[in-house]
């Protein structure tokens, strides 16, 4: 993202500064749908695809149509994000929640729960990290094509993977079925708020209608700017520097758990931008106010390194978490309870940390009788550090260079 193409953005005749079509502007969605389909193996049709502010609109825009349509409910990962909910909750759908295992969502539940629309994220699966297998990929379109119903496929983190061969995204096998969508936010920035999404023909007219009376489009420097940045291959370049940097940061995040946090478990390590690790309970969390009895911390307020609790059932924590080795357990259960042996899981993000930090971060083992809120504990201090908006203003102020 070169100063220049800010600047020529900004020196654009008038006509281009006039009220988008509220899909975006055709050199953002045709850069984005080559982009697209060449990285995530998608079906991208530059006039399917809607330019938008992030995930996060793109599944109100989806809610809302669904909704206007007599759609009531919405099926959500379990566990899964429990954003997706608030986020179909605030058009007016209710959220079902349908178990996992570890090929992906369970087709009895799904089939007997009525939904005719779920969120779902097959690549690397939010918050477990499992990917879904082939079999519940099919299962799940199979579904959605027997009771008429669509699928969102957030595909948050698709781009990072470090020890397997990327996963193509699922809407690449029936894009009528399925509206993928994807943003920067991992990539340059959350802050920036683009995003995109593409949506099948049936739902096509009702979803561009509704981002036009939602906001008449994102603006149009903005997505002038990363039209300019996609082009001319910046954001592949920025990808790979990303990979790199977040691949390192993960070995960091593992060599510091097993050096620090011996007996530590570690899963969803291959892919995305955090790890499910089961520490050992010598480590974990203890309450002052239940009775002595074990659990989890809260998420601590880390400048860097992040981690949430496990909550034991998906359903009744505020931040769902299960280790993919712990789904269905209910007793005695590893990834929460507290009988012998018995670990604590936590979610531990390592995006916004560089290395050095994730080390430090890690190394402040907790006293066995302090809580696991100090577990990945990272002092103010070393928030010094780059971060991905950092990055974004590195790629900013980059020199472009000439193809
Ligand atoms: C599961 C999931 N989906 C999507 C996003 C990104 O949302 P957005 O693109 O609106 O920033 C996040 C961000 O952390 C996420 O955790």
């Amino acid at each position: 993202m070169g100063g220049g193409a800010a600047v020529r953005a900004h020196a654009a005749p008038h006509p281009a500064l006039g009220y988008p079509d509220p899909r975006g502007l055709p050199e953002l969605r045709g850069a984005l749908a080559a982009m697209l389909a060449r990285r995530r193996g998608v079906v991208a049709d530059p006039e399917r695809l809607v330019v938008c502010s992030g995930v996060a609109q793109a599944s109100t825009l989806l809610g809302f149509v669904l909704r206007a349509r007599g759609l009531r409910q919405v099926g959500i990962e379990d566990p899964g994000s429990p954003e997706h909910g608030r986020l179909f909750a605030s058009t007016g759908m209710e959220t079902v929640w349908l178990p996992l295992d570890e090929e992906g969502l369970c087709p009895g539940p799904l089939a007997d729960s009525g939904v005719r629309a779920v969120v779902v994220t097959p690549s690397h699966q939010f918050p477990s990290g499992i990917s879904w297998s082939a079999e519940r990929r099919a299962a799940l379109l199979d579904w959605a094509r027997a009771v008429d119903g669509y699928v969102l496929e957030d595909d948050y983190d698709g781009d990072f993977r470090y020890d397997r061969a990327p996963v193509g995204a699922l809407q690449g096998l029936d894009p009528e079925r399925v509206a993928y969508a994807g943003s920067v936010s991992k990539s340059l920035a959350p802050g920036m708020r683009l995003g995109w999404m593409l949506v099948p023909e049936a739902l096509l007219d009702e979803v561009v209608e509704r981002k036009r009376t939602m906001d008449l489009g994102n603006p149009v420097l903005d997505q002038a700017v990363l039209a300019e940045f996609v082009t001319r291959g910046g954001y592949d370049r920025q990808l790979r520097r990303c990979q790199r940097a977040y691949r390192e940061r993960r070995d960091a995040l593992l060599a510091a758990l097993a050096e620090h946090l011996p007996g530590t478990g570690v899963s969803g390590i291959a892919a995305g931008l955090h790890v499910i690790a089961r520490v050992p309970a010598r480590f974990g969390p203890q309450s002052g106010s239940s009775g002595g009895r074990r659990r989890p911390g809260r998420a601590a307020a880390a400048g860097g390194v992040r981690h949430r609790p496990a909550g034991r059932r998906g359903r009744a924590a505020r931040h769902r978490v299960r280790a993919p080795g712990a789904f269905g357990r209910r007793h005695g259960d590893p990834a929460g309870g507290g009988g012998v042996g018995a670990r604590v899981t936590v979610h531990a993000g390592f995006a916004r940390a560089p290395h050095p930090v994730v080390r430090h971060g890690t190394a402040r083992r907790p006293r066995p009788e302090r809580p696991t809120r100090r577990l990945l504990h990272v002092p103010s201090r070393t928030r010094r550090f780059p971060s991905p908006p950092a990055a974004a203003c590195c790629a900013v102020r980059s020199p472009r260079r000439r193809r």
